[in-house]
């Protein structure tokens, strides 16, 4: 039975290195998402040309959305109100369908030119950035700020969101962690979002370890939140956006193989083979997570050195001509490749991990 669940908007996450362009295409085409975020894109003291934002959210060229019409919103990370404002409205006047800031990037490299989630320890600053984007934008553009908790202390949250209300978002999406958090699954801290959405003076985005619908579930419960964002399982569960609000079945290991063949032709269209490859046994290793028969075919794939290689074995999975097993424990552990070839199968471990 399909049960249509009580939620609201629900967002695919940013996910830099990952959720670029053809993944988002691809995702899109088994989802209903109200929207998706793109990587974000740093600013500093320059005004990029429009061509800057088309290259990166190639989106913009079919007036902000995928081929199936999903609306794509631009990121932005930077530390210098006025330029972040300006690049926003560069943006914009390209064709993005919204404006979200970062302010919750975890990565080392970022941080020191005072970037993402180094932003959390100056809110003024966050406000200042908000303020000033708000002024310059149209008024029917919506703009978002994407924040984590604090740095270190989650009650830094409170200031945070009152500079950024005060300053006029239209939107939050709280990752319920903070920096040095990370992305541990025990520190998710869902309850910090509660007073927020119960205040209603802005429309509060709910993100962090929602993996199905039962997670989704929890989260509004406790978050009294309705809009959810959703990224690392947005990769590993193709479908999930439907899971959640439908009930729909996840994806079979199976169907999840046909979405990677969907996303490896589209890769085909605008990636060089080296990325194709790159980017294939990173979905495969965010598909670990759910389904462990992936490590049955993973190794071999891992090893191969041309594209069509991977495409055969792929190809034999889909047929059934390749069995597909769970392996045990010990198995598992001598079928994971050298860390060079590994997707980012455990993203907390994971170097692409630490870019966000
Ligand atoms: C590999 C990776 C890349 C990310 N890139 C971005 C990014 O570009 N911008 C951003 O705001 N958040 C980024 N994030 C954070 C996610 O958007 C999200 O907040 C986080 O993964 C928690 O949600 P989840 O548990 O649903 O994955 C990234 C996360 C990961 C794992």
């Amino acid at each position: 039975m399909v049960i249509i669940m009580n939620t609201g908007e629900i967002i695919l996450a940013p996910m830099e290195g990952v959720l670029d362009y053809p993944l988002r295409e691809a995702i899109t085409d088994y989802n209903h998402y109200d929207y998706c975020v793109s990587e974000f894109i740093r600013i500093s003291d320059v005004i990029f040309p429009g061509k800057v934002f088309r290259r990166e959210v190639p989106e913009l060229k079919n007036e902000g959305r995928t081929r199936n019409g999903t609306p794509v919103w631009v990121q932005l990370l930077g530390t210098i109100p006025e330029t972040l404002a300006q690049n926003a409205l560069v943006a914009v006047r390209c064709g993005a369908l919204g404006i979200d800031l970062n302010f919750g990037c975890p990565s080392r490299m970022v941080h020191r030119s005072g970037g993402g989630a180094a932003m959390l320890k100056n809110p003024k600053l966050i406000g200042e950035a908000v303020r000033r984007t708000r002024d310059v934008l149209p008024a029917e553009i919506p703009l978002s700020a994407k924040i984590r908790l604090g740095w270190e202390n989650p009650d830094d949250v409170y200031t945070i969101y009152d500079e950024i209300v005060r300053a006029g978002a239209d939107k939050i999406v709280i990752h319920a962690r903070t920096r040095k958090d990370a992305y541990k699954a025990e520190e998710i801290k869902w309850h910090y979002i509660t007073p927020f959405a119960d205040k209603g003076e802005v429309a509060i985005v709910a993100n962090g370890e929602i993996k199905d619908r039962e997670s989704a579930l929890k989260c509004m419960e406790v978050t009294h939140c309705p809009n959810i964002m959703i990224g690392r399982a947005g990769v590993s569960v193709p479908n999930i956006e439907r899971h959640v609000r439908t009930g729909v079945p996840k994806f079979t290991l199976l169907e999840s193989v046909a979405a990677l063949v969907h996303f490896i032709d589209i890769m085909k269209t605008v990636l060089p083979e080296q990325y194709q490859m790159a980017r294939t046994k990173q979905f495969l290793g965010y598909m670990r997570m759910v389904y462990p028969e992936v490590n049955s075919f993973f190794r071999d794939i891992c090893h191969q050195t041309s594209q069509h290689d991977i495409d055969m074995i792929i190809d034999e999975v889909l047929r059934e001509k390749r069995p597909v097993f769970i392996v045990d424990k010990k198995e598992k552990d001598a079928a994971v490749p050298p860390e060079s070839a590994q997707g980012p199968d455990n993203p907390e471990t994971d170097v692409t991990a630490d870019i966000q």
